[in-house]
């Protein structure tokens, strides 16, 4: 998604702007421009490609300005180009816009304008927003900018700057990201997500929804966009330095975020989970006990790397609180004949909490009466403040494009709430939940202790594939959903075409592709379905298929079957989920990383996806 940063106080604008954007690279984009105002005139400069052809440009630029916005664009309405870049200016080139989101009505706007005589230069919907201002200015900035969006349709996180008010920068939020930064001080901030802000200022204010914020030197102030009226926000202390945003060493973000990970479980289970009893405590669920015990159903919804969490959760919650369970990819949820009401718990789970599909099914459930709990890692994100209470998974900024340390946190938070529900529901004697309390804390330990040989070992074993073309990944019952995990981690940053399927399926078709060129991964945990993996795999072994098994590093039988075994740890069987994807992230790591591909931006994708 598009990056949007925004700076007014006693400091220079031009690096804190280029700093912040550069935070927010990881969002994906093709262009990037920053506009500062000196001698009462806006100077705009853009640039297609990566920021590092816009800060070569601004090299050559002598300014002391003290206020200025700055844009990163992921194409939405119009091909990358430094035409379509942003900031867009109205007619006279006094008033510019940066926008994140999808004016939904701007061709209808775009010819109004025209025939009023306004002149585009661009082939954004964007540009539409400065000539529409344009046309209500007067003497004031705020007032033409509340009016000419009342004619808005669509999502947009907005940055205006006008010559005639040299002071202020005006930023305002509908259904797209904008956060604040605060300083005693040290002037005031607009960007569209945290890590752009960190190395100036941990105190953020997170605008809602028709707020539009007044920025000075000073203060932000906060008003409605629909009646003026003023809006009291939350300033909040985050916790994440700019070094958590940055690669502490590793050569990627994604690599970092693996190794996060034993910190991301104990973060998101800590102070949840009392380590003797099992027991959970949940309060932000915002369900009081006796609502937990008439749910007749649960619906998990999520897209992606979210959604394998849930399809891991269904057999999780089905076994051990003995409730039905649906699991949805949010974008066929929200377009389908929904059957819910006050007796259903609708789970929305997004590591960004700004993803369209997902948010537009938290709508539709709380329309109909469910009771809404997202599953989240940003605080303040949009699915975040629309659902009745949310349980947060405490990965840290996810900076990689690649869900990795978000993916087994929220496998955390749905371990946990499994835990909760079965606690309460008492479908879960102590005794079990014990047992899996112990489970759980005891993993991030043994995750820890075999990274560094995982990471060393599959270094050598992803060489052998980088010219493959296609993988198949195989797993049966909770660990289907891993194999599905590895195949998308695969084929999203090495571009390798990857597909994951219930082992017990290849006889209905898959198999018809195995043959000694086809790289097939089967994950063989010692558990309850193990004979029936192990008869799969002996299917592809007679096809001459080259096998790499992931099962228990004592498997003698595995080892003498596999091309490669990826000897694993024996854990209770309810955190292989956990303990089986770690390899399987680690292996795309290195295939990507070996084919030169760009492992944390991989190509056409963008971390947060807030629109349709
Ligand atoms: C996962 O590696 C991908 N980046 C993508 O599938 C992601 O999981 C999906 O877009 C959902 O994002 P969310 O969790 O922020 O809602």
């Amino acid at each position: 998604m598009c990056g949007i940063v925004g700076y007014v106080g006693p400091r220079r604008v031009v690096p804190i702007v280029l700093e912040g954007l550069k935070h927010l690279e990881y969002r994906g984009y093709d262009s990037a421009g920053i506009v500062f105002l000196e001698d009462g005139a806006l100077h705009k400069y853009r640039s297609q490609g990566k920021l590092v052809n816009l800060e070569e440009i601004m090299d050559e630029v002598e300014t002391k300005s003290r206020i200025g916005m700055g844009h990163t664009r992921w194409a939405t309405h119009g091909a990358p180009s430094e035409g379509n870049a942003h900031p867009h200016s109205d007619c006279t080139g006094e008033l510019v816009v940066v926008h994140n989101g999808i004016i939904e009505n701007f061709q209808k706007l775009r010819r109004d304008l025209q025939a009023k005589g306004h002149t585009f230069t661009s082939e954004t919907d964007t540009e539409v927003l400065a000539h529409l201002i344009e046309e209500y200015l007067e003497k004031d900035l705020v007032v033409a900018i509340r009016r000419a969006l009342q004619e808005v349709e669509g999502s947009y996180a907005l940055g205006v700057m006008w010559a005639k008010e040299p002071d202020i920068l005006v930023a305002v939020r509908n259904q797209s990201p904008l956060v604040l930064g605060v300083k005693e001080g040290g002037g005031s901030f607009m960007a569209s997500d945290i890590p752009a802000l960190l190395s100036s200022t941990n105190q953020v204010i997170f605008m809602e929804d028709n707020d539009l914020a007044v920025l000075d030197r000073n203060e932000v102030r906060i008003i409605s966009l629909v009646d003026g009226a003023p809006r009291l926000r939350e300033v909040q202390k985050i916790n994440w330095n700019a070094g958590m945003a940055q690669k502490a060493g590793y050569r990627h973000f994604m690599l970092k975020e693996i190794f996060e990970q034993p910190q991301a479980i104990l973060n998101t289970f800590r102070g949840r989970l009392d380590p003797e009893s099992g027991e959970v405590t949940l309060p932000e669920i915002g369900l009081a006990d006796e609502e937990i015990r008439h749910f007749s159903r649960i619906v998990l919804v999520a897209c992606g790397t979210s959604w394998h969490a849930a399809l891991v959760a269904k057999y999780w919650l089905e076994k051990w609180v003995g409730i039905p369970v649906e699991v949805d990819i949010a974008s066929e949820f929200r377009y389908r004949r929904l059957l819910l009401g006050p007796d259903v718990m609708v789970v929305p789970i997004s590591q960004s909490g700004e993803t369209a599909d997902t948010l537009a099914g938290l709508r539709l459930a709380k329309k109909m009466g469910a009771k809404v709990i997202a599953i989240c890692n940003v605080v303040g994100s949009t699915i975040t403040r629309e659902a009745l209470g949310t349980i947060y998974t405490h990965a840290g900024p996810e900076i990689g494009v690649a869900s990795t340390k978000a993916f087994t946190s929220q496998l955390t938070a749905l371990f946990l709430l499994t835990l909760y529900l079965g606690q309460v529901r008492q479908s879960m004697d102590a005794a079990t939940r014990q047992e899996l309390g112990h489970a759980l804390v005891a993993l991030p330990a043994v995750i820890d202790e075999e990274l560094p040989r995982l990471h060393e070992e599959l270094e050598g074993l992803a060489e052998q594939f980088i010219q493959s073309r296609d993988f198949l990944y195989l797993g049966r019952g909770v660990n289907f959903p891993i194999a599905l995990e590895g195949a998308l981690k695969l084929k999203e940053i090495s571009y390798i075409h990857a597909e994951g399927y219930a082992a017990g399926e290849l006889k209905h078709g898959p198999i018809a592709l195995v043959d000694k060129d086809m790289p097939v991964l089967a994950l063989v945990p010692p558990d309850d379905v193990y004979g029936k993996v192990v008869s799969n795999v002996e299917e592809v072994k007679a096809r001459h298929g080259r096998l790499i098994l992931v099962g228990s590093v004592s498997d003698e039988h595995l080892s003498s079957v596999a091309d490669h075994l990826i000897g694993m740890p024996e854990v209770h069987a309810a955190m292989n989920p956990f303990l089986y994807c770690i390899p399987l992230q680690i292996l795309a790591y290195h295939i990507a990383h070996l084919r030169g591909c760009d492992v944390d931006q991989p190509r056409k994708l963008a971390k947060s996806v807030t629109v349709e």
